[in-house]
């Protein structure tokens, strides 16, 4: 298993794809829904899988999904090698500790685990090897996110303007998110323990105590979650690396 780094630390990435999108109200899970011929599963896995410090891919996906035997014969034999498949759970923590607990016996408790949402097909490359450089000496982990580029208001019950918030400290958490093997299953089991549905992995570790790092990257890393976000990425993906 030749990517380690100096200390031997090894790089996994986690990719919950078991979600069925229901906001899309589209006739597929939205990982399938296309740009340019090619699925949103694809762009995001032929994105990332190829880059050389990432040397396994979880793919966490629906028990009952019935797109994914099609769309594995179209990726390359180098992607398809880096693969394995973990089965989903009822919410996307749920997905995330099953793809964590699929690599149990080959991933290190010290290894970092990269979590990348499958429907940010527009992440960059070169902001993951930002987020690896920045985060690879942390304790725990760290994540991509920007700062919030507009005015905040909070409403009151009749929808005016109840307070306009101080933004300078507020930030937009992305994907991916990273940290330690053995830290993040300890939170996401925490979490599920707890009754306690989180919505990122970030959140599940802050709970236990630790300082989780801000990295600053591109806003055009965005999550396809309504029709029109489709289109947005249908064009970021027509110019950006
Ligand atoms: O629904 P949402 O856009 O927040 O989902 C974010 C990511 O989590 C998607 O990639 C989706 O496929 C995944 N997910 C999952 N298992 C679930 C729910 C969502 O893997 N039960």
């Amino acid at each position: 298993m030749g990517n380690t780094d100096r200390a031997g630390t090894r790089f996994h990435l986690v990719l919950p794809a078991a979600g069925s999108g229901q906001r899309m109200a589209s006739d597929r899970p939205k990982q399938y829904l296309e740009i340019d011929g090619r699925t949103l599963l694809q762009h995001t896995l032929e994105r990332l899988g190829v880059m050389d410090c990432i040397d396994r891919i979880v793919l966490v996906l629906a028990n009952d999904d019935s797109w994914w035997p099609a769309i594995e014969p179209r990726l390359t034999t180098f992607l398809r090698r880096k693969i394995q498949v973990a089965a989903g759970g009822a919410e996307r923590c749920d997905s995330v500790r099953n793809g964590l607990l699929a690599i149990r016996h080959l991933a290190g408790n010290e290894d970092f685990v990269l979590v990348h949402d499958v429907v940010r097909p527009c992440v960059r490359t070169g902001d993951v090897r930002l987020l690896i450089d920045a985060v690879r000496d942390e304790v725990a982990g760290g994540l991509l996110a920007t700062p919030l580029r507009d005015t905040l208001k909070r409403a009151d019950d009749a929808g005016r303007v109840e307070q306009t918030m101080d933004r300078s400290r507020l930030w937009c958490a992305a994907t991916p998110q990273m940290f330690r093997y053995h830290i993040l299953l300890q939170a996401l089991e925490t979490a599920t323990a707890n009754g306690r549905k989180v919505t990122d992995e970030a959140e599940a570790v802050e709970a236990l105590g630790y300082k989780v790092k801000l990295v600053q990257g591109h806003a055009d890393n965005i999550k396809i979650t309504y029709p029109d976000d489709l289109q947005l990425a249908t064009l970021i993906l027509g110019v950006a690396d």
